[in-house]
């Protein structure tokens, strides 16, 4: 479902995925907010402005892969910008417990955490296209690492996607071996968190 917001610059309502997905937005300025299940409706918005639809979870998974938490109650860690006029949502950082077996599976509507959770898995970092090269991409894996560190975790894993390694690498990841992700090429990626490390 898409929510309707009241634009102030054109007089009217408009959906709220049409205005992340608009160009006339650029100057918004942005709070650092934490996500819960209750905002999975405007993940999944953000979410559909960046990926075809293979790659596309449902508000279901979503929901679920925020609620879970670890046998030793370490829960996911979420949050995104959200724009302080509108409280629009145009990016998010949505990490969970995880093992360093193997990345986790895409679309599992059984989503259950292994018994042993030895990781925290970043399961995307998506920021929607026009709010691009601002750096909000920079600011939520620093506020990540932050927080992985402060909840104990000593590794963080994710899968790069959409030719994105690079950027994770200038973090400190290090790929572990290629990963195939949604019929796409990827990169299974790990980094060591030691204290003071970003
Ligand atoms: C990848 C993505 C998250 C980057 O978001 P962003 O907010 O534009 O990134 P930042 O502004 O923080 O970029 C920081 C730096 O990384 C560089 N960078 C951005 N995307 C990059 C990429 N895909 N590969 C290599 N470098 C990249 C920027 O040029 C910038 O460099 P600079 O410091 O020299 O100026 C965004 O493009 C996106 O959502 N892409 C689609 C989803 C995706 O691929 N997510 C990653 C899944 S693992």
């Amino acid at each position: 479902m898409t929510s309707a917001v009241f634009d102030g610059l054109s007089g009217s309502f408009r959906s709220s995925a049409s205005i992340i997905a608009s160009t006339g937005f650029l100057f918004m300025s942005f709070a650092l907010v934490n996500l819960a299940p209750v905002d999975v409706e405007q993940i999944v918005e953000v979410q559909a402005l960046v990926y075809p639809a293979e790659f596309c979870e449902s508000d279901d998974v979503f929901r679920k892969k925020l609620a879970l938490s670890d046998a030793y109650g370490r829960a996911p860690i979420a949050f995104g910008h959200r724009d302080q006029e509108f409280g629009l949502l145009v990016s998010y950082a949505i990490a969970h417990p995880w093992h360093d077996a193997a990345p986790p599976p895409l679309h599992a509507a059984d989503w259950e955490l292994p018994a042993v959770c030895n990781v925290l898995h970043v399961h995307d970092i998506a920021v929607a296209p026009t709010f691009r090269g601002q750096k909000l991409a920079s600011d939520l894996m620093n506020r990540l690492s932050e927080e992985a560190q402060q909840a104990g975790w000593q590794k963080l894993t994710l899968v790069a996607v959409r030719d994105s390694w690079p950027l994770w690498e200038r973090f400190g990841f290090r790929t572990i071996s290629s990963h195939q992700y949604a019929n796409e090429p990827g990169f299974w990626m790990s980094r060591e968190l030691s204290p003071g490390s970003r």
